[in-house]
C-alpha cells in the first residue's frame, strides 16, 4: 500500500466575515500533495494563497471541507493538538516572520528544535549549519529588531527548518529578497527537497516556482491550474543555483 499523501484538501473553503459581509477567500479547494513533493502555489493577490496554507497549517480555521495531514483527520483537532503537530512536524515561514523579539537569532533559530526534543547541540549545529547556508553567521547574536527585513525573513526561514520537519509550507520566503539572498534561499529549499521533505510554498517568483515540481494556480479562491513540471525539466541534484543563474 502506498503512503497516505503529507496533504489532502477536500472541498476546503474559508469565508471570512468582514463587518458582516461574507468575504470568500478558499472556495472548495481540492488539493492532494504526495510525501516529497515541492509544490508553488501562485496566484495574484487576494486569490487565497495565504489563507489556503495557512488552514493546511492550523492557523486558521477552516468554513468547511477537510485537511487530512499523513492519513489523519486535522481540522477537526484543537488548538493544542495542532500546536503539537507543528512542532511535530511541520516548519511554517510567515508572510511577517514572527520571530520573538527579545531573544536572539540564534535562540529563535534553535527554539523549535530545542521543543521538538533536540540536544542542546544538536539544536546549536543545526543552527549554525542553516545560519551559515543561509548567510546569517556573523548575525547570530542579533535581536530581530537589529536585523533588515530581508534578513529577518532568511531567518524566519531557519527557524522553520530547525527541526527538519517533513512538511514545510511558506508564505513569499522570498518576498523581500534581492537576488543573491534569494539564491540562497533556492539552494537551501532544493537542499530540503532532496532531503525527501515535502514542501508547499507561496510564490509570485518565476524563478523560485522553477524549483517546483508542480505548480498549483489560485485565482479568486479556487484551483486554475495545476501542473507538474516534467521530469526533462527537473534540475540534476546540486544545481539549483545554477538554474536560477541562468533563468535570472
Ligand atoms: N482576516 C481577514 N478578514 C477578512 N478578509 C480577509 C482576511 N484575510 C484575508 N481576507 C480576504 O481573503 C481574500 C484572500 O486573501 P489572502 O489569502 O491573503 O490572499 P493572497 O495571499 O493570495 O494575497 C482577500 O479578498 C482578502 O482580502
Ligand atoms: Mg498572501
Amino acid at each position: 500500500m502506498s503512503p497516505p499523501p503529507v496533504v489532502h484538501a477536500v472541498n476546503l473553503v474559508k469565508i471570512y466575515q468582514n463587518g458582516g459581509v461574507p468575504v470568500p477567500a478558499v472556495r472548495g479547494v481540492d488539493l492532494r500533495v504526495e510525501a516529497g513533493q515541492f509544490v508553488a502555489i501562485t496566484g495574484p493577490s487576494g486569490s487565497g494563497k495565504s489563507t489556503l496554507v495557512h488552514m493546511l497549517g492550523g492557523l486558521d480555521t477552516r468554513t468547511s471541507g477537510e485537511i487530512w495531514l499523513d492519513g489523519k483527520r486535522a481540522d477537526t483537532l484543537g488548538e493544542s493538538a495542532w500546536a503539537l503537530l507543528r512542532r511535530q512536524k511541520i516548519g511554517f515561514v510567515f508572510q511577517f516572520f514572527n520571530l520573538v523579539a527579545n531573544m536572539t537569532v540564534a535562540d529563535n533559530v534553535e527554539l523549535p528544535a530545542l521543543l521538538a526534543g533536540a540536544s542542546a547541540r544538536e539544536a546549536r549545529e543545526r543552527r549554525e549549519h542553516l545560519l551559515g547556508e543561509l548567510g546569517l553567521t556573523d548575525r547570530a547574536d542579533a535581536s530581530p529588531a537589529q536585523l533588515a527585513g530581508g534578513e529577518q525573513q532568511r531567518v524566519a526561514l531557519a527557524r522553520a527548518l530547525a527541526n527538519r520537519p517533513s512538511l514545510l509550507l511558506a508564505d513569499e520566503p522570498t518576498g523581500n529578497l534581492d537576488s543573491r539572498n534569494t539564491r540562497d534561499v533556492l539552494r537551501l529549499l532544493g537542499e530540503v527537497h532532496r532531503d525527501g521533505q515535502t514542501v508547499i510554498l507561496v510564490t509570485h517568483d518565476a524563478r523560485v516556482a522553477s524549483l517546483a515540481d508542480r505548480v498549483v494556480s489560485l485565482l479568486d479562491g479556487e484551483i486554475v491550474d495545476d501542473g507538474f513540471i516534467g521530469a526533462t525539466r527537473r534540475r540534476p541534484r546540486g544545481t539549483a543555483g545554477d538554474v536560477v543563474e541562468l533563468r535570472g
